[in-house]
């Protein structure tokens, strides 16, 4: 399998919940290496930029709302097959959905706040790697 990189956000609620170091311990056991992180409180504009492809969702104003609501920690996460790999750590959408022992069924308890986010596809994780970090920000092991 290639070795790929994806983007990670710790979202507020987690952050809140002082999850964060659990959640990035998660990663690291599943062979995933943080390549570039950052704590940042993101403006209205930052947030609805990063979900615009759903800003025309029913949920797009409470998610920005949600995403602005306390700082977030954005990652880069690179590893073998590390867009399926996060995505599997994380569990699904909904929280009440989420396999045992994903993170979202351990860190989160509703759908409109639910932990963490990851890249879907190997597209979005390239245009959400340079949507918060730049190049010379990336430190490949
Ligand atoms: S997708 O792209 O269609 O498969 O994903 P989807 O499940 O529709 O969700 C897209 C992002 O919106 C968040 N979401 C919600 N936020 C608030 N309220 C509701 N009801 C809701 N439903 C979905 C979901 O967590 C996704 O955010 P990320 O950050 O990508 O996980």
């Amino acid at each position: 399998m290639a070795t790929e990189r994806t983007l990670s956000i710790i979202k507020p609620d987690a952050v809140a919940k002082n999850a964060i170091g659990e959640i990035i311990a998660r990663f690291e056991k599943a062979g995933l290496n943080v390549v570039a992180a950052k704590m940042v409180h993101l403006s209205e504009e930052k947030a609805g930029g990063f979900y615009a492809e759903h800003k025309e969702r029913p949920f797009f104003k409470d998610l920005v709302g949600f995403m602005t609501s306390g700082p977030v920690v954005v990652q880069v996460l690179e590893g073998e097959g590390a867009i399926a790999k996060n995505r599997d750590l994380m569990g699904a959408t909904n929280p009440k959905d989420a396999a045992a022992g994903t993170i979202r069924a351990d860190f989160a308890e509703t759908i409109d706040a639910n932990a963490v986010h990851g890249s879907d596809s190997a597209e979005s994780a390239k245009r959400e790697i340079s949507y918060f970090f730049g190049n010379d920000e990336i430190c490949p092991r």
